[in-house]
């Protein structure tokens, strides 16, 4: 199963005229769509696409690390799982620039665990890291401070890689970074958990991008931000993972 999932970040986008451009029709059932929209819109979003859409599962952007209590502004994994939400999303890099540490990043995945979301865990460097070549060191980093002190971990989780300096620049990653990368994610989870875990790649994945990127050993789904907002430019995507 491939997954293909959208990031509307604090975009808006009219729901009924973006669900009536995407056709599902030509998406291959072996791929799983998830859009995360704004969390004001989950509700109606999920509301709309059971009747019309039900292959679409929704995603959050973010969760609480929290369950419950006196957390002015939070939302929680609860509150999210009893209003149609099925993913989450844990520790994007425009999340971390906000001051999301690693310890709240690790609680996050915890928290998915206990309400039954599945996380999508964003890890990945930034231009600096890359162009001085620490790009290994980073990816270590985050995966042991935020993934590996959950021991004996059986449910599902997608880590998304996705290099800062590829989001939002319109310029997505080069295959070979993509491979070298990706053998190295799932070495070191196989090394430390020995789970199964889904890998997919964002950062300006597009219809033409993701040609090329879906040809990468490993890599079962793309994270898709900009592009996303335009439904037939996303389902044109879904059909780059169907090759
Ligand atoms: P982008 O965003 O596709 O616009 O680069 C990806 C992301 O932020 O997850």
């Amino acid at each position: 199963m491939k997954h293909l999932i959208a990031n509307w970040k604090m975009n808006f986008v009219n729901l009924d005229a973006w669900l009536k451009d995407f056709d599902l029709n030509n998406i291959s059932e072996e791929i799983q769509v998830v859009i995360c929209p704004n969390y004001l819109d989950i509700k109606d979003f999920y509301k709309t696409t059971l009747k019309t859409h039900q292959q679409i599962s929704i995603g959050a952007q973010n969760l609480s690390s929290e369950t419950e209590g006196a957390f002015t502004c939070q939302i929680s994994g609860k509150m999210l799982k009893n209003i149609g939400v099925s993913y989450s999303i844990v520790g994007h890099s425009e999340s971390r620039l906000q001051g999301e540490d690693d310890e709240t990043i690790l609680n996050k995945l915890q928290t998915a665990f206990h309400c039954d979301l599945i996380p999508i865990l964003c890890i990945g460097e930034d231009q600096h890291e890359y162009s001085k070549g620490r790009t290994e060191k980073k990816i270590k980093h985050q995966l042991t401070e935020n993934l590996f002190p959950l021991q004996n971990l059986s449910n599902n989780i997608l880590i998304a890689y996705e290099p800062i300096y590829a989001i939002g620049s319109g310029i997505a990653v080069q295959n070979e970074h993509l491979e070298e990368v990706s053998l190295l994610i799932k070495d070191l989870v196989r090394e430390n958990l020995g789970t199964d875990f889904t890998l997919i790649y964002g950062g300006s994945v597009n219809s033409e991008s993701a040609k090329n990127l879906a040809k990468v050993d490993g890599i079962d789904g793309f994270l898709v931000g900009n592009a996303s907002l335009d439904p037939k430019e996303f389902a044109n995507i879904a059909l780059s993972l169907e090759q």
